[in-house]
Order: C-alpha cells, then sequence, then structure tokens
C-alpha cells in the first residue's frame, strides 16, 4: 500500500512549479499521480494505468473524458476558430440553455472560471445595493478572488487587504440563528447573502431548504441580494439546487459543466438586475475576459447540456444513491460517514475533515484504481453505469479500510 511519503505510483513533478504544481486544490505530497489522457470514465496516468475517475477535473467533467459527442463539436469548433474578438451567436445558443434551466434568469454574462463568475455577482451586489457586505458560509469555498477567498478559512486570507475581509461575515451551515444575527446586526451594510447549498469545502453537508427560505425572506426584508453559487450544484438538477428546494435566488453563478471541459463560469440574472452591465448607462460595470464566452467552450459546453438532460440528471442521481448507499455499507463499521446528494459524494473520516487520512486515502484508491480527490470529493460521470460504479466503491471501501488501520 501506498503511503504519503513513499507513494509508489506517482510521476516527479516539474521544479518550474512551485511545489510542482498549478493549482493548490491538486496538492497530495512532493509527489503526484500525472494524468496522461482519458475516456470515457477512465484516466489513464503517467504509468499508463487506466483509473476509474471518480475527480472528473473537481465535478466539471459531467459527461467523463473525451466524450464522442463533445470531441467532434469541439474539433469543429477549433476549425472554425476558436476565439474571436466579435459576439458570436454561439453566445446567445448558449445563453438560452441557460435562462431555460434557471428559474427567474433572464440575462448571462459569462466569465472564463467559477472564481471570476462569484467575483462578478458580489460586484453586481454592491453595485445594485450601494453597500459592501457579504454573508457567506463559513469555510464554504468560492474561487480564490479577494472579494471571498475569506469564507475557506484562516489560512485562505493572506494577501488579502483587511478591508475586504472585514466585509465577510461568515455564519455556520444551517445556522438559522447566527444567520439572523450576522444579517441584525448590519443590515443596511449588507450587499448580498452568497450561499453554496452543498459546499464541499465545510464538510459537503447540504443545506436545508429552512435555511435557504431564511436567506430569501431575510434579503427580502432587508434589500439584500441572494447570491447562489451553482459552480459545482448546477450538475445535481436541472434548474439547480437552491430552486429544486423551492427557493428563487436574485443571482446565479455556476460553471465547471457549463463548459463541456473547457474553461467558463456564467453570472445569472433578471433584466433588471444585469442591466447594470447596460453600455447605455453612463457608468455600466466593467466586465471583460479575452477569452469569455469564447466559442469552443460555448459549443462544447451547449453540447455537454444538451446531453445533460433531465432523464440524464435522474439515471446520473440514481447511481449516486447507489454509490452512497453501498459505500455506506462497506465503511460505518470502519466509524467513517458517507456525505452528499444527487451524483456527488464524500467518505468522511471519524474524527476529521480531511488531513493527513485523506491524503492517505487518496493515494490508497490510487493504488486500487479509484482516481479520486485530494479531499475525498467524488464525482460521478454519465459514462458510467451500475458495474463501474459497483467496481469504484469497491476499491474505495478497501481503500478506506487500509488507512483505518493504525500505520
Ligand atoms: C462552489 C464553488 N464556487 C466557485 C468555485 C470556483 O470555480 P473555478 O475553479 O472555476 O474558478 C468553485 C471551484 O471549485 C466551487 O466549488
Amino acid at each position: 500500500m501506498a503511503s504519503s511519503s513513499t507513494p509508489s505510483r506517482a510521476q516527479e513533478l516539474s521544479p518550474l512549479l512551485p511545489g510542482g504544481y498549478t493549482r493548490g486544490s491538486l496538492v497530495v505530497g512532493t509527489h503526484s499521480p500525472q494524468a496522461a489522457k482519458g475516456h470515457g470514465c477512465y484516466v489513464i496516468d503517467g504509468d499508463g494505468r487506466e483509473l476509474i475517475d471518480l475527480n472528473n477535473d473537481f465535478t466539471s467533467l459531467v459527461h467523463g473524458n473525451a466524450h464522442p459527442a463533445i470531441v467532434e463539436v469541439s474539433r469543429a469548433a477549433i476549425e472554425d476558430g476558436s476565439a474571436f474578438g466579435l459576439p458570436t451567436h454561439w453566445e446567445h445558443e448558449h445563453a438560452q440553455i441557460l435562462v431555460d434551466r434557471i428559474p427567474g434568469a433572464e440575462q448571462v454574462r459569462y466569465t472564463c472560471s467559477g472564481t471570476e463568475a462569484v467575483m462578478t455577482a458580489v460586484r453586481i451586489a454592491r453595485a445594485v445595493t450601494g453597500r459592501s457586505g457579504v454573508v457567506a458560509l463559513r469555510d464554504a469555498y468560492h474561487g480564490y478572488s479577494d472579494s471571498v477567498i475569506g469564507t475557506a478559512g484562516p489560512k485562505s486570507r493572506r494577501g488579502v487587504p483587511v478591508g475586504l475581509l472585514d466585509e465577510l461575515i461568515l455564519v455556520d451551515v444551517n445556522d438559522i440563528a447566527a444567520l439572523e444575527a450576522a444579517v441584525s446586526e448590519r443590515p443596511e451594510g449588507l450587499a448580498a447573502i452568497l450561499v453554496d447549498a452543498m459546499p464541499n469545502r465545510a464538510g459537503m453537508i447540504a443545506v436545508t431548504p429552512e435555511f435557504l427560505q431564511r436567506v430569501r425572506e431575510l434579503c427580502d426584508e432587508h434589500g439584500i441580494l441572494f447570491i447562489d453559487d451553482e459552480v459545482i450544484n448546477l450538475r445535481q438538477g436541472l434548474h439547480g439546487v437552491a430552486a429544486e428546494r423551492g427557493v428563487l435566488p436574485d443571482i446565479v453563478v455556476t460553471g465547471k459543466i457549463i463548459g463541456g471541459g473547457y474553461p467558463a463560469g456564467a453570472v445569472l440574472s433578471s433584466r433588471e438586475i444585469m442591466a447594470q452591465f447596460d453600455p447605455e448607462r453612463s457608468d455600466p460595470l466593467e466586465q471583460g475576459g479575452t477569452f469569455a464566452a469564447n466559442p469552443l467552450m460555448l459549443r462544447a459546453g451547449a453540447e455537454a447540456l444538451r446531453l445533460f438532460d433531465r432523464e440524464a440528471i435522474a439515471r446520473l442521481n440514481a447511481l449516486g444513491e447507489q454509490a452512497r448507499s453501498s459505500l455506506a455499507e462497506g465503511v460505518e463499521r470502519l466509524g467513517w460517514t458517507v456525505r452528499g446528494e444527487g451524483s456527488l459524494f464524500r467518505p468522511i473520516p471519524p474524527d476529521d475533515l480531511t488531513g493527513p487520512v485523506t491524503r492517505r486515502l487518496f493515494w490508497a484508491a490510487h493504488e486500487r484504481g479509484v482516481s479520486i480527490t485530494p479531499t475525498a470529493m467524488c464525482a460521478l460521470s454519465t459514462p458510467m453505469d451500475a458495474d463501474v460504479v459497483g467496481r469504484a466503491v469497491e476499491g474505495l471501501v478497501d481503500a478506506i479500510e487500509s488507512v483505518s488501520k493504525p500505520v
């Protein structure tokens, strides 16, 4: 079995990258498996081993790797020219799919990432309300912009001006009393309440409909905007998780699956709110992005969304149910629990959320042919079937058993 200090299946990391990585979220030690290529629900590592891909680029590859229909559309997009300094009709086509899915959304602005989309949504809320405070969930991750990185815990705050950090008020997931207290402390100073309805970094605990409803009421009472972060969650339901739970936000932010595997983010809202960008105004909000809404992302993303219809979502969520229940059955005796909803799940160790045991689990799973994220968040993809899910769970149970033994 591999341990974090002596991984047997690891490639050298590049000394040209700090710590060997380009993304902090990928870190699993001084060595890491590398991805050489992928097909369907498998990723091939640098040793040529085929692994079941439960990482799916941190949930974004809802159709797995190199889905034939998406490859075909992407190839056509590249051949037609992949970036222009002019609007394209692909923007309209993709935006139509999004506004058809997200209740209350009438217009869209695209970005190249979820980070930029959340940052933009917060700026819109501040512009609309003329206020600056943002209430958010403690330990939730909303990307690494200065405006919201402070939600992700004390370690994330270095380099961010204190003034910006002071604008963030954090409450625990589902703590309605704390939410009410945070709002009542400075109702006239709050621009937004920002919620991800199942924040992974905060432990993948589902936010209750009651909490979401209270957010809605407090926003209505005090003229605050409700920003719903569906960057991950749009894979969970056709309309996004908040709307599926019966609550309509003011601004929806999304990303990941909407890009078909290419960099993407989007901010959606009513015409009235999106009028902040209206070029006819004397002071429209600034928003650019050389590669925002590039046709490669739009065409691949539109195809990915078309393929991920109500039926496909229901099928994938049923596989998620299978994964969660069989994983729970296998690991509860070891004191582990399983959280998640829809096509996402995460095994939680007996006494901590992440840390050394989760990292050891990453390596143990890799040894057993299963690729997961370093926080052990797992995401299914549509090429999977019950057999693949069964094999992945078997590998995970065995991996969890191995890391549960004293080292
Ligand atoms: C809920 C949530 N919001 C925002 C982001 C940032 O998105 P991106 O990584 O595309 O910048 C993430 C990334 O994982 C996320 O999980």
